[in-house]
């Protein structure tokens, strides 16, 4: 072969395919259901919109985005993530205008040069939502709930939801330098480069995982140290959660890689958490829309990564597959039979998925095509039996002869049938 997909990149092909479809449909209409319209913004951006959002220090920024200089010369970065996109859309077009809140969803690749590894891509997919407009803890409450259900709707039945508070700028000033000289104060075990690296943002020693339990217990935590209406703000959250029946387990060393969080940050995981790593990340960023140039506009989002989501899902897969099928397979076996073949695929197609068989192969192989499809039905039109069809139903190994003209009229019959009987 010549050419291959660059490393930490993915084809998604068919059937894999079908489970992406079913996936983004399950998330698209908790969108519709909770009122969350798209959003799309382009792949490309000014880098400095994500130096800025996402934080000069981040390992996203320092470390891992697609950057380089257009024929233009201008600084561009593929995104690595969307929320900073999406403010500035919001922001160019003057949604702050608008009032209430705005709540936008979307779906769409982003670009981190990480190593790859299992659920680590250098292009990935996610789905997410921003609510753009508000402080109410109740918002906060809400998209966590649009996670569960979407995730519900995909089939997953257990998700363990971490919770935290990583208090506004007012909190974390004080409690930064707390925790920095904590930290010092392990400075043995810890080590000179690595000191350095906390001197600015200390509070991502918890995300290392070069560090064990053990110290990272011994640390203060934000959650004892946030000014009254922070915590106010995270009481009333976890109290919301409580009263709507919403399980979640709270984490004091949840901290996220991104620097526009304030207050409730959260992650979402699957089964054991052990060394897997989280399927959706979020929180609010109460003052990002301002660090953009807008008015001071209180918001919260969160993004799931696709590839790790369906990574989960074994079941969901096959059950993926059988919806995205085909359900009729039209066998055309003599090149005579083209034209009945090709009008008996439009009247199919009025029912159902369908695929014609043009391979000119012969009758045998194009019905073990239509078996290995796992198609419902194969209508097959043969120069030999003029008028007449045959429609085979490929689990019940039935066939039937019908004529050209009642092919719908019968195969709706046999739809009811089913329907009757499941
Ligand atoms: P994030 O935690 O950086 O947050 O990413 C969200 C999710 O994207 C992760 O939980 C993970 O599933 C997936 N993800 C991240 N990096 C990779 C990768 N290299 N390969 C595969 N999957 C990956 C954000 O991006 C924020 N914009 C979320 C947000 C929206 N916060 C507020 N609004």
């Amino acid at each position: 072969m010549k050419y291959s997909r660059l490393r930490g990149t993915q084809d998604i092909v068919p059937p894999e395919i079908e489970t992406w479809r079913v996936v983004e449909s399950a998330f698209q209409e908790t969108f519709d259901r909770f009122g969350y319209q798209g959003i799309r913004t382009p792949i490309i951006e000014p880098t400095d919109l994500f130096v800025r959002a996402v934080g000069e220090e981040s390992d996203i920024v320092s470390k891992e985005m697609y950057t380089f200089e257009d024929r233009g010369g201008r600084s561009v970065t593929l995104r690595p993530e969307n929320t900073a996109s999406v403010i500035r859309a919001y922001l160019e077009a003057g949604m702050h205008r608008w009032g209430g809140i705005q709540r936008l969803c979307y779906f769409g690749p982003m670009f981190r040069y990480d190593r790859p590894q299992a659920g680590r891509y250098r292009q990935f997919h996610q789905v997410g939502a921003e609510a753009i407009g508000s402080a109410n803890p109740a918002l906060d409450v809400e998209m966590i709930q649009v996670v569960i259900e979407a995730m519900e709707r995909v089939g997953f039945k257990s998700i363990d939801i971490r919770l935290n508070s990583v208090g506004s700028e007012v909190s974390r000033r004080p409690y930064r330098k707390l925790l920095l000289e904590a930290i010092r104060d392990h400075g043995d075990d810890i080590g000179t480069d690595a000191l350095e690296r906390y001197t600015n943002n200390p509070m991502r020693i918890f995300d290392s995982k070069d560090y064990g339990d053990k110290l990272k217990q011994s640390l203060p935590v934000i959650s004892d140290h946030l000014v009254d209406e922070d915590s106010e703000h995270f009481a009333r959250v976890c109290a919301l959660l409580d009263e709507t029946g919403v399980a979640y387990t709270s984490d004091p060393h949840l901290v996220r890689g991104l620097d526009y969080y304030t207050r409730t940050v959260f992650e979402v995981y699957h089964g054991e958490r052990g060394a897997q790593s989280a399927l959706c990340g979020g929180g609010r960023y109460d003052a990002l829309v301002e660090e953009c140039g807008g008015p001071s506009t209180p918001a919260i989002g969160f993004s799931v990564g696709l590839e790790r989501l369906i990574a989960a899902l074994p079941h969901e897969r096959e059950k993926a597959r059988a919806t995205g099928g085909v359900t009729y397979y039209v066998v055309c076996a003599d090149e005579g039979a083209a034209p009945r073949a090709l009008r008996a695929a439009g009247v199919l197609r009025a029912l159902g998925n369908t695929e014609i068989d043009l391979s000119g192969r012969s009758k045998k192989k194009q019905l073990q095509a239509a078996e290995k499809k796992h198609a419902r039905y194969a209508i097959v039109a043969d120069s030999a039996s003029a008028g007449r069809l045959t429609v085979r139903n490929l689990a019940l190994r039935r066939d039937e002869d019908v004529s050209d003209e009642a092919l719908a009229v019968y195969l709706e019959a046999e739809r009811r049938k089913e329907g009757n009987e499941t």
